[in-house]
């Protein structure tokens, strides 16, 4: 399972990379506002300091602007990856940057239908969100299951990238499944890290060290 970082924010994302967590990045508009940063300049910080693929979405709504801003943002990277919304001109746009040989992510993806025409178009990847299902009441890892499933009868090349990630519980939901990636906001990456017992242990370790070397001072490793 691969892991990509849903972020712009360059603290994190210098954090979890240093520790070879990350093995691409995930952005989009939203995430990019709320650095407070020339978007592009950040972009393009984004894609030099990691060496896996790089989502960047597109704002254009028509198939030709979409075409135009992804030939823009390719000059960024070779690792760019062009993020383009789920609609007709998204997927027109899909097929003519795929016959470029220009990598891209179908975005906003909410049903198993959209997922398979995404492929069909020549999508690298396809993004299901599955927190904002949650949120409306529908079972998100469900949407994951019929994608993978359907993707992998037809032997489809596009990846599914698990998207909107709201806690550690849809990672091991989309593991089980067989997803080939989650992207994750910062603090849910953190959160899979830690755990009490770790603490607790860790804590009776090293108490139980110095009890050890207050009885033989000499001891050492
Ligand atoms: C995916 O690439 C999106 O950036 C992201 O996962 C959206 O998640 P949200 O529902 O938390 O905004």
């Amino acid at each position: 399972m691969k892991i990509f970082l849903d972020s712009a924010n360059l603290h994190s994302i210098k954090k979890y990379n240093d520790m070879g967590l990350i093995d691409g990045i995930t952005t989009n508009p939203t995430l990019l506002s709320k650095e407070k940063e020339d978007p592009a300049a950040l972009m393009r910080e984004i894609v030099r300091i990691v060496k896996g693929p790089v989502s960047l979405e597109v704002v254009g709504t028509k198939t030709e602007e979409m075409v135009e801003e992804a030939h823009r943002l390719m000059k960024y990277g070779q690792n760019v990856v062009v993020k383009i919304p789920m609609m007709p001109d998204g997927l027109r746009a899909i097929r003519q940057l795929t016959q470029e040989g220009i990598p891209t992510n179908m975005t906003l993806v909410f049903s198993a239908n959209q997922a398979i025409l995404a492929a069909k178009a020549g999508a690298a990847y396809v993004s299901p969100f599955i927190g904002r299902l949650d949120d409306g009441g529908q079972d998100g890892t469900d949407l994951i299951k019929e994608i993978v499933q359907i993707f992998r009868n037809y032997h489809f090349n596009t990846e599914v990238l698990v998207a909107s990630v709201r806690h550690p519980l849809h990672i091991i939901e989309a593991g089980k499944i067989g997803a080939d990636i989650v992207t994750l906001p910062p603090d849910i990456l953190a959160r899979m890290i830690i755990h009490p017992l770790t603490d607790k242990g860790l804590a009776a370790f090293l108490e139980d060290w110095e009890k050890l070397k207050k009885e033989n001072p000499n001891v050492g490793i």
